[in-house]
């Protein structure tokens, strides 16, 4: 399967830098290896999907609502992402479980609303650097699994611990290796033969310089890049890193 290459813009991007970002990539998309996506803030989902439309480059949201509609200001639903041309959408990433209080169980009826409208979610677990030392990864992760995934879940799972992410610290390939690893176990035990299929990124400072050593990892299906996906050279250079 292809590797996919994500970016996550977070809080960043107003009009001008949203352009200036995307142009670069809807130039240097074409003849990639990898499958290629970014998830500018809502505010520019819709101008970033009408620049790429007709490039390989796809677009996606960083959160949505659990409900179809309704009395819940301030909030976006995933039928609203689709129709400001996105196709895909971040749930549960550790920002959000952090800032947002987000728990297990409503990552996982978010993830059933993006489905059901008809977006790919890619659902982000993810140990804090407490939980590593304690030795609590495997369990912390395999909760979030357990928790966050709905029954027959199709969509991506992304790895990021939560001490990598924004710090330039990155995970050591053995480590990658060995979660990357238990969380196909888990999959693959809690989907049945589905879970194979299942990509599973790995996120936290992912730059060109170490792309190419942590894409080459087994089990990891791509990159959840942060940072490095403001600059569309760093993030085409990681993208040149990926596996066909
Ligand atoms: P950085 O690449 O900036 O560490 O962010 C990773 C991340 O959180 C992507 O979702």
């Amino acid at each position: 399967m292809r590797q996919l290459i994500a970016g996550n813009w977070k809080m960043n991007g107003l009009s001008e830098e949203a352009a200036a970002i995307v142009g670069p990539l809807r130039r240097g998309a074409d003849g990639l290896a990898c499958d290629l996506l970014v998830c500018p803030p809502f505010t520019q989902i819709f101008t970033v999907a009408h620049i790429l439309v007709g490039s390989p480059v796809a677009v996606g949201g960083q959160d949505c609502h659990p409900n179809e509609k309704g009395a819940h200001t301030g909030d976006i639903s995933a039928a609203m992402l689709r129709d400001a041309g996105a196709s895909w959408v971040i749930l549960g990433h550790s920002e959000r479980r952090q800032d947002h209080h987000e728990t297990d169980a409503l990552i996982q009826a978010k993830t059933h609303a993006a489905v059901a409208a008809g977006l790919a979610p890619i659902v982000c677990v993810g140990e804090t650097a407490a939980q590593r030392v304690a030795g609590d990864q495997n369990k912390v992760v395999g909760g979030q699994l357990a928790g966050s995934l709905p029954p027959g879940f199709s969509g991506v799972v992304a790895y990021e611990p939560v001490w990598a992410i924004g710090t330039g610290k990155t995970a050591t390939e053995a480590d990658v290796a060995a979660m990357h690893l238990f969380i196909r176990e888990t999959l693959v035990m809690q989907l049945g033969q589905a879970g194979e299929g299942v990509r599973i990124l790995y996120g936290g400072s992912v730059r060109p310089a170490n792309a190419g050593s942590l894409l080459a990892v087994p089990h990891v299906g791509g990159a959840l890049v942060g940072g490095a996906s403001l600059k569309a050279e760093e993030f085409l250079g990681i993208a040149k890193a990926a596996k066909a």
